[in-house]
């Protein structure tokens, strides 16, 4: 793909290299727009060097090709970032002052942009009415991290990490849109990541969850206008997800306790966690010993209790607060009590068997949990964990089977909010 990457002045510039790296890896030939400012911070031969393109800031250089008009007639993919807030303005009032601008005026691809300043900047109205009207014609403004920021000052304005804006920008390509402001002011609650089940302080047992596809759920939730909270276990130290308060558990136990305070406020509550079924049965509070003392038959043989199980204790939460009938059948949630009762996704890792194959597993695991919808991953010979990939069914309980064939965990969540979105337009 013809991807164009604007890069403007910001500090962050050089996460953008990496950006580049990220693409080229990918096969993408990557054309760079650097700012005049931009320059400043990373130079025009890195960019040149990284991308394989020469790279100009003017429409006075290379004038016999008339630039601005072949890399905006070419471009299938326009990212911008960093995106400072100069620049946002710039695009907003349909400035073609420098090659970045006029090129992004001729481009008729989806535009990507990730805004990098400080929080008083991107809070300031001026720049909120100009991403307003950059996503009112149809441009993806993906929400700035909250973090430590170029000072000592922290908050929203910290610019994504490079992986993100790979994935999120190239999610943007694969739908040939923007994504749909859908999930403006609904609350997101999405488990995420493999939960530790301690043994003693230095050992526990634990799952091959990453927490990748429950990140890129949030990010695309949030890139789709929700409010999202993650409860996240163990995620091999992924980066935060863009636009999501993130809360930290270790075990299933602690994951059902910031879920139960959570769920009755969510509109939407996803689990995607790979939650231990099981735990030791006693934690130690010193690391058990492997000499022959009491302790050593303790580490060869393993007696586990069961945990609890997350998701069906939000079905019955819900359904005790919306019917007070904790036996109500599924679809009862919608009435009487509550106009919006909370929709309810799960997830299912599935192999198959000699018996039944994954689709059939995830059938029966629909009706069991008594949600709404299932996103069944075919997760045999390491087909899924720690992967970049995923592929699966979207089961809704009204019957609808949605095939999602291979694609980045981000397509698969942007399937799946679009597959939230259909069951609500077919219940409501
Ligand atoms: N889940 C949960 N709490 C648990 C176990 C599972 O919330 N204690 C959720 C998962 O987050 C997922 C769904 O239940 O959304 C299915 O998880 P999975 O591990 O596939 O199913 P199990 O219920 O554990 O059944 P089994 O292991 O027998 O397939």
């Amino acid at each position: 793909m013809k991807i164009v990457l604007g890069v403007s002045g910001g500090i962050a510039a050089f996460k953008s290299c990496h950006v580049v790296r990220l693409l080229k890896e990918q096969g993408h030939d990557v054309q760079v727009i650097p700012t005049a400012t931009s320059l400043e911070f990373i130079g025009r031969a890195t960019w040149e060097a990284l991308s394989g393109n020469s790279v100009s800031t003017s429409v006075f250089d290379g004038v016999p090709e008339v630039r601005h008009v072949s890399i905006g007639h070419t471009a299938e993919l326009f990212i911008v970032a960093p995106a400072t807030a100069d620049v946002i303005a710039r695009l907003a009032h349909g400035r073609a002052d420098d090659l970045l601008t006029a090129s992004a005026l001729m481009a008729r691809c989806p535009v990507v942009v990730f805004p990098t300043m400080h929080t008083e900047m991107w809070t300031h109205p001026a720049t909120q009415a100009n991403v307003a009207t950059l996503r009112q014609r149809g441009v993806t403004i993906v929400d700035p991290a909250h973090g430590r920021l170029t000072g000592p000052d922290s908050g929203p304005g910290r610019f994504a990490e490079p992986e993100q804006v790979v994935n999120l920008a190239l999610s943007v390509a694969r739908r040939q849109s923007q994504f749909p402001r859908d999930l403006e002011g609904r609350r997101v609650l999405i488990t995420a990541g493999g939960t530790h089940e301690n043994l003693d302080p230095v050992r526990f047992v634990g799952n091959r969850s990453s927490g990748k596809q429950g990140f890129a759920l949030a990010e695309v939730a949030a890139a789709r206008g929700a409010e999202v909270t993650v409860i996240a276990g163990a995620t091999h130290e992924l980066p935060t997800p863009l636009g999501s308060e993130v809360v930290r558990v270790e075990s299933a136990r602690d994951m059902y306790r910031e879920v139960e305070k959570r769920d009755e406020d969510a509109d939407i509550v996803v689990c995607a966690a790979a939650v231990a079924d099981y735990r030791p049965a006693e934690e130690k509070g010193w690391k058990m010993k492997k000499s022959a003392s009491a302790e050593s038959t303790s580490l060869t043989t393993l007696s586990m209790v069961e945990n609890p199980d997350i998701l069906k204790s939000v079905v019955s939460r819900r359904q005790e607060r919306t019917t007070g009938d904790d036996h109500a059948g599924p679809d009862k949630s919608s009435t009487p009590n509550s106009a919006t009762p909370t929709i309810i996704v799960g997830f299912a890792a599935e192999t198959g068997d000699p018996n039944h194959t994954p689709l059939e597993h995830a059938q029966l695991k629909l009706k069991d949990k008594g949600c709404e919808l299932l996103v069944c991953n075919d997760v045999g010979q390491g087909k899924v964990f720690g992967r970049n990939t995923n592929r699966g069914w979207v089961l809704s309980r009204d019957g609808e089977v949605t095939d999602i064939p291979s694609t980045s965990k981000f397509g698969l969540a942007d399937s799946m909010w679009d597959a939230v979105a259909n069951y609500e337009d077919r219940v409501r």
